[in-house]
């Protein structure tokens, strides 16, 4: 064990308390989403607060066009595979469109099968008020659970489009109360997706919770983006609040194509490379 004292805290464990904490001290909670092993690791060592397997796993993995195909199977092997990476952060796993919609009964067992199948610390789901009481009778067994507000995903089919949220005072009073809601059934954090930041940084003050956003701007308690888009590997599209801190898309190909013509002109292997 390090007896160096920043190494000791880079190790401390993030749990769902030392999120309420961190909110408590204004201290911003970085997250990131993961889906395998590799990623898993290095969002750890890089000293990522929360890990979250998202759902977004159907689009920046499996190919998909939206979410809405993901099954609970492929959450849990996804799952899985990133629990295995990280000692430090707190893990979360989405939970998929329909195993937490039919009734409570199926969102109890389905969280229990995240928890207990693939060693996630806590589950997320989309929606507000409407879903209180399963949030509610999840947490009751000792699941913490995240909710997920805006934008939300998995409704695609119903909204249309994946434009901003909530720019009309009806829905941001909804908003306001869904997240309310949430606290009140217990959630230990809301991600809160592509809505006025304005919006956002009241909400954020509004609940005692840690509210992390997504494309709702700096006045929340900390910040999400999936990995694969801050990276610059997917490029389907490109919404406006994602900052790309690298572009491993294009330095990817360039590598691909280097070492395609490399063995096309029998540059690779070389002898140092060769038995
Ligand atoms: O599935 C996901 O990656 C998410 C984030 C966008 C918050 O829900």
């Amino acid at each position: 064990m390090s007896t160096d004292p920043k190494n000791e805290k880079r190790l401390r464990k993030v749990t769902t308390r030392s999120l309420r904490t961190m909110k408590e001290a204004r201290e911003p909670i970085s997250a990131l989403t993961a889906y395998d092993f590799l990623t898993a690791q290095l969002l750890d060592q890089a000293g990522i607060d929360v890990i979250l397997v998202g759902d977004s796993a159907g689009m920046v993995v499996q190919g998909l066009d939206t979410t809405v195909g993901v099954t609970l199977e492929q959450m849990l092997y996804h799952c899985q595979v990133v629990t295995r990476g990280v000692e430090r952060a707190l893990v979360v796993g989405d939970m998929p469109f329909m195993s937490y919609q039919v009734n409570a009964d199926e969102a109890l067992r389905n969280a229990g099968r995240m928890i207990k199948e693939s060693g996630v610390e806590a589950v997320k789901l989309e929606g507000g008020e409407k879903l209180c009481e399963t949030v509610r009778r999840i947490v009751d067994v000792g699941i913490p659970v995240m909710g997920h507000l805006g934008l939300t995903p998995q409704s695609i089919h119903k909204f249309g489009t994946y434009q901003v949220r909530a720019t009309e005072p009806e829905e941001a009073a909804q908003l306001r109360r869904d997240a309310l809601a949430l606290e009140a059934a217990g959630a230990f954090a809301i991600v809160i997706e592509k809505i006025p930041a304005t919006l956002a940084a009241e909400i954020a003050q509004a609940v005692a919770i840690p509210v992390i956003g997504i494309g709702a701007g700096v006045g929340c308690d900390g910040q999400i983006l999936v990995t694969h888009d801050m990276l610059g590997l997917y490029n389907r599209f490109h919404p406006r609040f994602v900052r790309r801190y690298a572009e491993l898309g294009r330095d990817t190909l360039a590598a691909f194509e280097h070492y395609r013509n490399d063995v096309k002109t029998r540059e690779f292997p070389g002898p140092e490379e060769s038995y």
